[in-house]
């Protein structure tokens, strides 16, 4: 990466979202007061630029691909690793990229004209949905499964289930499923498709780049839930009925 003493904060942010969140979790402006270069910003805020530039290298060079093949791995494993990974994606992100909406919102539908609109509600809406969703998996649901193996793999018979049979929790889940896949779509028609107009700021870029990485990560999310996760656990059930 060139020079943190010649090379703007503004300028490292419009490439890549990974240094939006570094500077966010920071507070460094990097969209209006984003052009200055990151050892004047450093130095003004007194952060040592050799770390913030670690985080960010660590940062931008992205985690490695998965490579696990789920439709073998123990389900509690599965669950785990949808916690671990996409829950944990959409605690850190929904706050992010609600916080970005509302800047951007605000002062494009000021400057020029209306804008985005109907964008806050929706994302609202998926934000709210996802949030109670993601309790019911993680205190339900996905400890059931692993009751239900881990009986199974210890020779016990499989546990009583309040809800009676798994099928009926995982119908609830994939029906809100679609109801989050309803607000990625409706997201994607408001936006264009996450347009970036030729005069929008860092800030506008990183709120369309955060949207786009948000519907890939919750469509990857819900193709463990709804493909892999929910049909093995109920193939699972009816084996040991
Ligand atoms: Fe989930
Ligand atoms: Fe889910």
């Amino acid at each position: 990466m060139p020079s943190t003493d010649t090379l703007t904060v503004r300028d490292i942010a419009a490439n890549s979202l990974a240094a939006v969140r570094v500077f966010e979790k920071f507070g460094i402006d990097y969209c209006c007061g984003g052009k200055r270069p990151l050892a004047d910003v450093c130095r003004d805020k007194g952060y040592d630029t050799e770390s913030v530039q670690s985080e960010l290298d660590a940062a931008m060079a992205g985690a490695p691909p998965e490579e696990r093949d789920w439709s073998t791995a123990p389900l509690a494993d599965l669950a785990d690793h949808i916690v671990g990974t996409h829950h944990a994606y959409l605690r850190r992100e929904l706050p992010a990229i609600e916080a970005r909406l509302a800047k951007v919102f605000r002062v494009y539908n000021m400057r020029y004209g209306p804008c985005l609109t109907g964008l806050p509600e929706v994302f609202r809406t998926l934000r709210s949905e996802l949030e109670s969703h993601m309790p019911k998996e993680e205190i339900v649901l996905f400890p059931a499964i692993a009751a239900y193996e881990a009986a199974s793999n210890s020779g016990r018979p499989l546990p009583r289930m309040p809800f009676g049979t798994v099928a009926n929790p995982i119908h609830m889940m994939e029906a809100e499923h679609e109801t989050a896949g309803r607000c990625l779509t409706q997201i994607r028609e408001i936006t264009n498709n996450f347009e970036v107009p030729s005069y929008a700021c860092v800030t506008y870029r990183a709120l369309m780049s955060g949207l786009d990485e948000l519907e890939r990560d919750l469509h990857m999310h819900i193709h463990l839930e709804n493909n892999i996760l929910f049909p093995r656990a109920a193939k699972f059930e009816a084996a040991h009925k």
